[in-house]
């Protein structure tokens, strides 16, 4: 079995190839070629264990995933855990690979996907909310498939080294910490939200959002939100990447609820990839995303293939 760490995956991983890898998994969803189970998730005192299981016609695996918010604050990773690919037809464990970076890069090339379908073709300016893992492969990933001129950046806390280590992998996009999340909102194209906010961190100001495609990656608990209101009145339609976002997310369960949006509103983000249609310029559009194991079966293939033609990784003898 190969042991593929986070350092193995960093070096070998290439936004366009992850982007088109999760861009299969989206098709293979859509077709139906898989089974996957709502994933199992357990919260005890604040720390969450998800369990993600996902067979596919030639592989099948799991990915199990601690999530502890307050880690941060120790300088560990939020989110950490393995994800196990088997042997389509013995289940053999081919791979034990760190979840945190395929997390971060499936993650990344989703948010990029979104941007692909979901945003104006000349969308030059990506602002990220939350300058943590997750905002920083969406960073990589996004810049990607548009031509990104200028970053804009806006967290609540110190974010360290995050603007200088975006510099080495986006050399032709200025990049500005905003002092203001309004700030960051009006000279942005694409707004991604990644925290662990509880409540909505863009403003609730309609003039100001309008006309931009917003991708909230964050919410994954009913009581949490990072999507105001006014981001519902402005979209004609909101894309998530499974249905079973309207049970998890507060982001959606909260406009439903309140009537907001209806059910039919709610659209797959696979059915864009298979039917793209234009995004006019001062068109709002939203994507939310709680994740799916599909994508972490996909991506784990991906970087299992990667390691094996490349040499790398780390033989471990069961
Ligand atoms: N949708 C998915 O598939 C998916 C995948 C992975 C993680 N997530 C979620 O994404 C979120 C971020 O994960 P991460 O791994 O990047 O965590 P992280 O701890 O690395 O980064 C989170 C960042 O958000 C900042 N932040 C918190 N509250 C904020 C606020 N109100 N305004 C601005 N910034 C704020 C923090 O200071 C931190 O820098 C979590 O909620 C996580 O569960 C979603």
């Amino acid at each position: 079995m190969l042991y593929i760490n986070k350092k193995t995956i960093e070096a070998v991983a290439e936004p366009g190839e992850m982007i088109k890898t999760v861009e299969n998994a989206f098709i293979a969803f859509g077709k139906g070629e898989y089974v996957m189970p709502a994933r199992f998730g357990f919260e005890h005192h604040g720390k969450t264990v998800l369990y993600m299981p996902c067979f596919t016609p030639d592989i099948f695996g799991a990915k199990t995933l601690t999530i502890v918010p307050e880690n941060r604050l120790k300088g560990l990773p939020s989110i950490d855990g393995f994800v196990i690919l088997n042997h389509g037809e013995t289940g053999e464990p081919l791979a034990l690979l760190d979840a945190k970076s395929i997390t971060a890069w499936r993650t990344g090339a989703t948010g990029a996907l979104a941007a692909k379908y979901l945003s104006h073709k000349n969308a030059d300016s990506l602002g990220i909310v939350g300058c943590g893992v997750q905002g920083f492969h969406q960073i990589l990933c996004i810049c990607a498939i548009r031509s990104i001129k200028k970053i804009n950046l806006y967290d609540i806390a110190d974010t360290g080294d995050f603007a200088d280590r975006l510099k080495a992998h986006c050399p032709g996009a200025a990049i500005e910490r905003c002092g203001k999340i309004e700030e960051l909102v009006e000279k942005s194209n694409i707004v991604v939200t990644a925290t662990f906010s509880e409540d909505p961190v863009l403003p609730d100001d309609p003039a100001l959002l309008r006309g931009k495609c917003y991708i909230a990656v964050g919410s994954y608990k009913p009581h949490v939100r990072e999507l105001p209101d006014s981001v519902f009145k402005l979209a004609a339609d909101v894309y998530v990447d499974l249905m079973h976002a309207c049970e998890e997310s507060g982001d959606l369960i909260s406009p439903l609820n309140s009537g907001l949006i209806k059910k039919d509103q709610i659209k797959l983000l696979h059915s864009l990839i298979e039917s793209p249609r234009t995004i006019e310029s001062g068109e709002t559009t939203v994507f939310k995303t709680v994740g799916m194991a599909l994508n972490d079966i996909f991506a784990s293939r991906y970087f299992y293939n990667k390691a094996l033609e490349k040499g790398c990784g780390i033989n471990l003898e069961l």
